[in-house]
């Protein structure tokens, strides 16, 4: 998938390319001669080695697209018949995920696994040893503002509920479906390059009322 392709449907970049295509000939090449001159700050894809991609100068928010997984769902789901709650681990990746499954009532596996993968990539990703794993039953609008975050790189994953929301460059307003894996560049980040704003999505208004969320972030320990 091109940068900055985020969707495929009706208004996607990939569809009005084909759109293009088909009504007039070489007009797919002018497009993308137009996407040149304007660099998308977004990158996304099926394979977790798209994260890697947060790296380019022209780069502010990698999403690695995955499906929702049932095993993943059913245990993240029991997380939330819990009060909110905030669990903080810093230590080396394995650590950090044991811990925090530790901290849990009960050790599910297949989060566990999971934290540590997701820690272990961003590790390297931020090239910092030690992560900070965070983890939120979220229940409020918690950073409701759009923002970019005063850290290097940043991830998040929302395990149940609705995703984080994010601005595309045409100013359109984007949400992350669950399980999907996010690298964001924030203000520490050295060297310019685009930043992308995002927030929590609003539980306290609208469509999203009464639901709630289990969301993962983590930052590098320097
Ligand atoms: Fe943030």
């Amino acid at each position: 998938m091109a940068r900055g392709e985020v969707g495929r449907g009706p208004g996607s970049a990939a569809y009005e390319r084909r759109k293009m295509h088909t009504m007039m000939p070489g007009a797919s090449r002018l497009l993308l001669v137009r996407r040149r001159e304007v660099p998308s700050a977004i990158v996304s894809g099926f394979m977790p080695s798209v994260l890697d991609r947060i790296h380019s100068s022209d780069t502010g928010l990698a999403i690695w697209r995955r499906f929702t997984r049932l095993n993943l769902l059913v245990s993240a789901s029991t997380l939330l018949t819990r009060p909110p709650f905030t669990l903080t681990i810093a230590d080396a990746p394995e650590m950090a995920a044991r811990r925090l499954c530790h901290d849990l009532l009960l050790f599910h596996w297949a989060l566990y696994a999971d934290f540590r993968r997701l820690a272990t990539r961003f590790s390297t990703l931020a090239a910092s040893p030690v992560v900070r794993m965070r983890l939120e039953h979220v229940t409020d609008d918690s950073c409701g503002k759009f923002h970019v975050d005063a850290v290097g790189l940043r991830l998040l994953c929302t395990y149940v509920g609705p995703g984080t929301e994010w601005v595309d460059p045409g100013g359109k307003i984007r949400r992350m479906t669950t399980m999907e894996v996010a690298v964001f560049k924030g203000s520490a980040f050295p060297g310019a390059g685009p930043r992308v704003l995002h927030r929590s999505p609003p539980l306290s208004t609208g469509t999203l009322v009464g639901q709630s969320r289990l969301v993962l972030c983590i930052d590098a320990v320097p």
